[in-house]
């Protein structure tokens, strides 16, 4: 079997990469370890900037975003005993859109599906060869069985833990990473929100976020250490934590209900230069991950094949490789940018284990200006609406 392109991995990178190709008549092959069932309910990300919810309308899968989705126009600061309005609509003229990633890959599975396009579910892929040749090739296993795929690029869209980049001759990358003190334990709940903005909270004792997934599903997550074991917690005390960290006593409370999913998410940032190598290209969490604080993951993803799709069109329409020799570049520079929030938005917010009584003062001062300033709070608006999308080099 041949392809033009070769996608490793079902996740919002994978997907809409494949989506955006067929648009220009490009054929691809996603090859996805998990079942269907499994990457369609896998809960993650739940906020899609300004432009990662109009680039899926302009893909054709925004419809069932737009009805069910919850359009938001500001988020909540909460420190210091009092809750802090950032106005992101007011700031920037953009809102931002609450959909689970989960959804997103849903819409997109279901729209490739329905063209007649070819995502193998099942299919973990072993290894990449021939990536100095123009005909790289792809070895996964379906069924137990031993398949290849030959391709003319492929794109490496399979996460932290994917194949691709470890494909890759370690010398011809370089890693910048760092890691975090603490985690996040995410709670799923069936309850009713009560309220209609995301709420970033920093509590003396750590922070808290309150979101959501539907009228009917609360997101929470809290600060805890790397090794926490979510199975320590019963569900009175995840509830007794998340009323103490989330409530400032302004009478704002948090409705509790049947807890759906907990669980702990390591922390790290994590960016490898460049995001090319040879016939393979990077894209998403493969090639960066950032902390979660600035809700970024999912739409560095999303970005990420919007450089890459146009490319390769240019490529295979025009013979015209100049879009697929600047996509490093291009995406790298968004990457760092996109690091940078999000490191702030954490340090921001987090309490420090190993932090000083000055340096606590310096964060309730961040804080304090991000919310009183205007100037400050149109930055973080700025930011977390997400920043244009670059024009192809
Ligand atoms: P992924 O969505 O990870 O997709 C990669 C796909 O590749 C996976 O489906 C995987 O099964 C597949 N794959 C891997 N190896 C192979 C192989 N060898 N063969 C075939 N297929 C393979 N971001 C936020 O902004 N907010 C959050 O709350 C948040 N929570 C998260 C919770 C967890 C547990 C994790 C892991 C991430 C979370 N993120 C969050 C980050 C966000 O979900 C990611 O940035 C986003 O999923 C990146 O999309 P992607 O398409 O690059 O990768
Ligand atoms: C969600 C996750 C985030 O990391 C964030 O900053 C906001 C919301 C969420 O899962 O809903």
């Amino acid at each position: 079997k041949r392809t033009q392109v070769a996608i490793i991995g079902a996740g919002p990178a994978g997907l809409m990469l494949s989506q955006l190709l067929a648009a220009r008549g490009i054929d691809t092959v996603v090859l996805e370890r998990h079942s269907r069932d499994y990457v369609e309910s896998r809960i993650r990300a739940g906020v899609l900037e300004h432009q990662s919810a109009a680039a899926l309308r302009a893909a054709g899968v925004g419809a069932r975003m737009d009805a069910q989705g919850m359009a938001h126009s500001s988020i909540d600061l909460a420190f210091a005993g009092a809750h802090h309005r950032i106005d992101l609509e007011g700031l920037t003229g953009k809102k931002i859109m609450v959909y689970g990633q989960h959804e997103v890959v849903k819409d997109l599975i279901a729209q490739r599906l329905a063209d007649g396009g070819d995502i193998r579910f099942e299919a973990e892929v072993n290894a990449i060869e021939g990536l100095d040749g123009d005909q790289p090739k792809v070895r996964y296993t379906h069924n137990g069985q031993p398949h290849e795929l030959v391709c003319d690029f492929i794109a490496g869209c399979d996460g932290y833990h994917g194949v691709s980049r470890t494909s890759v001759p370690s010398n011809a990358l370089k890693v910048y990473e760092h890691r975090y003190p603490y985690a996040w334990l995410g709670v799923l709940a069936e309850a009713a929100p009560t309220s209609d903005e995301l709420v970033y909270a920093r509590h003396e004792t750590g922070f808290a976020l309150y979101s959501m997934r539907s009228p009917s599903v609360t997101r929470l997550y809290f600060q805890c250490r790397p090794d926490e074991d979510p199975e320590a917690w019963s569900d009175a005390a995840l509830w007794a934590e998340l009323h103490r960290r989330l409530e400032t006593g302004d009478g704002w409370t948090i409705n509790e209900g049947p807890i759906l999913q907990k669980n702990v998410a390591p922390m790290r940032s994590f960016v490898v230069e460049p995001m090319r190598y040879q016939r393979l290209f990077l894209a998403g969490d493969a090639a960066h991950i950032v902390p979660p604080t600035g809700a970024k993951g999912m739409n560095l993803a999303l970005a990420d094949v919007q450089v890459l799709a146009p490319a390769l069109v240019r490529w295979f329409e025009a013979g015209d490789p100049r879009g697929l020799d600047s996509y490093s570049e291009v995406c790298l520079k968004r990457v760092w940018r996109v690091q940078r929030f999000s490191v702030w938005m954490t340090r921001m917010l987090h309490a420090q284990p190993d932090a000083d009584a000055f340096e606590e003062r310096l964060q309730q001062a961040e804080l304090a200006s991000a919310a009183a300033c205007e100037s400050a709070a149109r930055h973080l608006a700025e930011n977390y609406v997400g920043l244009p999308l670059e024009a192809p080099a």
